[in-house]
């Protein structure tokens, strides 16, 4: 059997995504379990170079897993033939130069979300990217989680009959950094460093919707910075100047409208950190990233409102599991060898940085909207 090697160099593995998601659990994963066979019974082997700007920090986590290349000069590393694909995981503000030099240097890219801090530096990456020919792709790795391949199973078999609405929760407490560490980096808290979450979040919730459900029109958002002040990692206190909190009202194309709260400021009560439940005229499901339960019109129950007695219907109990039937891989691998099988045999690989633009756009709509007080519509972006 025929093997090939294919170089990537990784920047940002130092990071939490880069490290543990993308890394380990992905490309490091993939290369121990013997690489991805191709059609033709080639076997692809992906061969990271770690790309980062503490060389100490590289080498301690090239030891750690038997690697011998890593870098702190990205051009020299974009410079060398064997390397096909370049990968980045960086801060969010740090990614639009890095990918340029990439495509520049007419490697395939692929790039963790959003793919750029503006919508106008996603769409021309974008453009770039067509027109260097290279294959490009965002992480778009929610769709990959066994909760969202359920709904998915779900929307294709028409359950659901006419889709009317999805409702999002997501969020959780993340700690302020003085009386307990944040669990968060703080340059999420800082707009001037990319953070903010909507800038974080919509881009995810665009894929899901567009993917799901179909394209999204309009977009009504209000955001908030409900914890003005935080700690930072080394104990330092700084004023948090992103939003920590967005509530978002998205309409779909085909007339469904979908309602999304995401905050780092509020406590979980829920089953998982994300919740979507989706209500059809045959059906509705709540799916989170792993679990999905739903409810057939047929055994709706009949609910009556009555404030006055006590209701004794036990609503949560009346759902169904969606059985796994499968075994579901990592989901950032699992899109990891859809991108590399499409660099190889260019098969098809939908999430494209066109579809991280998208993201953006929607991203910036929602701050528009929530400066303005008004709904934004989203119009078509393209490269031509
Ligand atoms: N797909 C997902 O679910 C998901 C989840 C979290 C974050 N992300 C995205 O991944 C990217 C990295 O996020 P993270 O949470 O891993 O961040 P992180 O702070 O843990 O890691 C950031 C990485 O960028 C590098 N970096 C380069 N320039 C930097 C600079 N000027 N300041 C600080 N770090 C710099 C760091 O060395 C580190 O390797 C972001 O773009 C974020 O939006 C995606």
């Amino acid at each position: 059997m025929s093997e090939r090697v294919l170089g990537i160099a990784m920047n940002g593995v130092t990071g939490r995504m880069g490290y543990r998601q993308h890394l380990t659990r992905s490309i490091l994963a993939i290369r121990d379990d013997g690489g991805i066979t191709l059609p033709d019974g080639t076997r692809l082997l992906p061969e990271p170079v770690l790309v980062g700007r503490s060389e100490r920090k590289l080498r301690e986590i090239a030891d750690r897993h038997g690697l011998t290349r890593w870098s702190t000069d990205l051009d020299a590393v974009l410079s060398d033939p064997e390397i096909s694909v370049y990968f980045d995981a960086q801060i969010t503000h740090a990614r639009e130069a890095a990918v340029r030099s990439a495509i520049a240097a007419g490697k395939h890219v692929y790039v963790e979300k959003p793919t750029a801090a503006t919508l106008d530096a996603a769409l021309e990456l974008a453009k770039l990217a067509e027109r260097a020919g290279v294959r490009n792709g965002v992480v778009q790795d929610k769709l990959f989680l066994p909760g969202l391949l359920k709904l998915r199973r779900l929307v294709d078999s028409g359950f659901f009959g006419r889709i009317l609405s999805v409702r999002g929760e997501f969020g959780y407490w993340v700690f302020e950094g003085d009386w307990q560490d944040a669990q968060r980096p703080s340059w999420n808290y800082r707009a001037e460093e990319g953070g903010g979450i909507v800038l974080d979040m919509f881009p995810h919730w665009h894929y899901i919707l567009e993917h799901l459900f179909g394209p999204v029109r309009t977009v009504t958002a209000r955001t908030a910075t409900h914890v003005p002040r935080r700690w930072d990692e080394d104990g330092a206190p700084y004023d948090a100047t992103a939003d920590d909190a967005a509530y978002g009202i998205f309409e779909l194309d085909n007339g469904a409208v979908a309602q999304i709260n995401s905050s780092w400021a509020v406590r979980v009560d829920r089953d998982e950190l994300v919740e979507f439940q989706v209500d059809g005229t045959h059906g509705s499901a709540v799916a989170g990233l792993r679990s999905c339960r739903v409810q057939h019109r047929t055994v709706t129950p009949r609910a009556a409102w009555d404030p006055d007695a006590a209701d004794a219907v036990p609503y949560r109990d009346q759902w169904e599991t969606v059985p796994d039937n499968t075994d579901f891989p990592n989901g950032f691998r699992s899109q990891w060898e859809d991108f590399l099988r499409h660099v190889a045999t260019g098969s098809p690989f939908p999430h494209d940085l066109l579809s991280g633009a998208r993201g953006l756009q929607m991203a910036e709509a929602g701050l528009e909207s929530a400066r303005t007080g008004r709904t934004v519509e989203l119009g078509e972006v393209s490269i031509r």
